[in-house]
């Protein structure tokens, strides 16, 4: 595997452990955050190969203070008592904020942020604005993680129930790819990843649409090169629009339904990944690119025959349909309350910022919801 270089970090495939000492040798006081399942299932051998021996942890606490991926010790495996989703925001900020303060943290600490996408998220954020902003290392420990929340410098929280509402940009020192920490990810949390690959291959290279074409399961040992794909069709926009101006607007494919899905989700407590909602968004974006672009039913039957092999359907009762729309109104890519969307010219090829009037998004949810 190649090593990634931005501007102003790296992200490392290979030679991890080497090139993290490197990294971490000049600060004052190294803190890892984590949650509970990456402090299970990722701390020990992270210690071991990183050889780390002088640091400080916090873990962020679940609501009983503790927290587990694994939906087996659950009776209902719709509630969400393990989904750090529900752990991102303000008040878990301020957690953390309490704990840097009794860690001693300064502007000289470095923060790593070793867990999935809302560890990253959080904790970057975290640590860009405590003191005005410290360092910080994504060591992302989930499949979405790797190949997209932890590359571009996004940061933030959700807000009254809204998704990431509170945010910064900023970069971090550097990342870390290690796969070996995928083993432990249930199959719905690989699953989720694996939709954000879809997104980069359909919105951006139809060459890896065609090789996820050829799978018909997610075979974790055949996932590293997918990743480092992934990876690099991500940086290759992030760089040319770090901060959303234009063409970055591209990986929201899929997100405008996506985001009002999971934010009427989270508000029910209900559970649901955000890979699911994002796979489902991309469905009834891909109608939205039928109706826009007049492909034809086989164009379409393809594409619902390819997510069929991954994703079971979701509910959307007329309840949460209801609360979806509500939801794309608000969303905060929206300029006033226009709901803007990323469409597919075809497979590989987009364009973004194209206004849809309520009713065909409206007549995509119907879609979903009877012919998927
Ligand atoms: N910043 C960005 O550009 C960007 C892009 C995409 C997504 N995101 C954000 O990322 C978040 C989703 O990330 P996620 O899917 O990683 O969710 P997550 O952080 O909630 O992790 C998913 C689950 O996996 C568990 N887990 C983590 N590592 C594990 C391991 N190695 N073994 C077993 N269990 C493990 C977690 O405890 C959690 O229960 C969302 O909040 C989304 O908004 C951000
Ligand atoms: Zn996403």
């Amino acid at each position: 595997m190649k090593n990634i270089r931005l501007p102003n970090y790296s992200i490392y495939l290979d030679d991890q452990w080497n090139n993290l000492r490197e990294s971490i040798k000049d600060y004052s006081k190294i803190i890892i955050l984590m949650d509970i399942n990456s402090r299970i299932y990722c701390l020990e051998e992270f210690l071991i190969l990183s050889e780390i021996k002088k640091y400080e942890t916090i873990v962020i606490p679940d609501k009983d203070g503790n927290c587990c991926s694994d939906n087996k010790t659950t009776s209902d495996t719709n509630k969400i008592p393990n989904c750090m989703e529900q752990y991102k925001n303000l008040d878990t900020c301020q957690f953390i904020f309490d704990e840097f303060i009794r860690l001693g943290a300064d502007r000289h600490s470095l923060l790593i942020n070793l867990g999935g996408g809302v560890v990253c998220d959080m904790g970057g954020f975290c640590a860009a604005t405590f003191m005005r902003g410290f360092d910080f290392i994504h060591f992302p420990t989930t499949l979405l993680s790797q190949v997209d929340g932890s590359v571009g410098g996004k940061l933030g929280v959700n807000f009254k129930g809204y998704k990431n509402l509170v945010g910064v940009f900023k970069d971090p020192i550097d990342i870390f790819i290690f796969d070996k920490f995928l083993e432990s990810l249930p199959e719905r949390e690989l699953r989720s990843g694996f939709a954000e690959i879809i997104k980069h291959a359909m919105t951006l290279n139809y060459n890896l649409w065609d090789q996820i074409t050829d799978m018909d399961k997610i075979d974790i040992k055949l996932l590293l090169p997918l990743i480092e794909k992934s990876i690099v069709l991500k940086k290759q926009i992030v760089q040319t629009d770090p901060f959303e101006k234009g063409k970055r607007k591209i990986l929201n494919f899929g997100h405008t339904i996506g985001h009002g899905i999971e934010t009427a989700y989270l508000k029910r407590q209900l559970r649901i990944t955000h890979g699911e909602a994002v796979a489902a968004g991309m469905i009834m974006e891909c109608y939205l690119s039928k109706l826009y672009y007049n492909h034809t039913e086989e164009w379409m039957e393809k594409i619902l025959n390819e997510f069929r092999k991954f994703f079971p359907k979701i509910d959307l009762s007329d309840e949460i349909y209801n609360e979806v729309l509500e939801n794309i109104k608000l969303d905060k890519k929206n300029i006033g309350r226009e709901p803007l969307f990323t469409l597919l010219l075809e497979v590989g090829n987009v364009e973004y910022d194209l206004k849809v009037p309520i009713g065909s998004i409206k007549d995509a949810i119907n879609f979903y919801r009877t012919d998927y």
